[in-house]
């Protein structure tokens, strides 16, 4: 499988995740064929890839009010129609509905949403190999 990674970070947290999953997926024989921003996409390795995975951060009054930050970009992401996609969103306390919010940003593009995950920042580690491993099941059911 060929994955490219698309990522919104502020403080990292985000970038790390998406990082910790690329190599996790590596590591069990994926090709990532490229880790690059929302706002800077890297066409060329969404093109060459058979699954995007989106991950942005939350972004809220931490109990009301939580939203992905960068909807509207990753909503509007160019040369997604008909690729599957995955999403992941890391938070601090509480995301609220965000993740719901994510997917349908992300099937706005015209891809395929096949699963979504909240990582916890303070678990970055283990929530996103939790990510990866999902993700390899959902796909060897393809
Ligand atoms: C302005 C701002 C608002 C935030 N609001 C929330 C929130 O409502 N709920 C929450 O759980 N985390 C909230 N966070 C925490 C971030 O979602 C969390 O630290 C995330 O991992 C940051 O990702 P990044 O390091 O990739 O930027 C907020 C962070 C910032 C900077």
């Amino acid at each position: 499988m060929k994955a490219s990674l698309l990522v919104e970070s502020l403080t990292g947290n985000t970038w790390r995740a998406a990082e910790l999953i690329g190599s996790h997926l590596q590591q069990e024989g994926w090709e990532i064929t490229g880790l690059s921003r929302v706002r800077r996409p890297d066409l060329a390795s969404v093109q060459a890839a058979d699954i995007v995975l989106i991950g942005t951060w939350t972004h809220g009054l931490f109990f009301v009010g939580q939203s992905p930050w960068a909807a509207g970009d990753i909503a509007n992401m160019p040369v997604m129609r008909g690729k599957k996609a995955a999403c992941f969103l890391t938070y601090a306390l509480e995301a609220g509905k965000s993740l719901d919010r994510l997917s349908t940003a992300v099937g706005q593009t015209g891809a395929e949403v096949v699963g979504g995950l909240q990582i916890k920042r303070n678990h970055l580690e283990h929530h996103s190999e939790v990510f990866a491993d999902r993700l390899i099941g959902a796909m060897s059911q393809h």
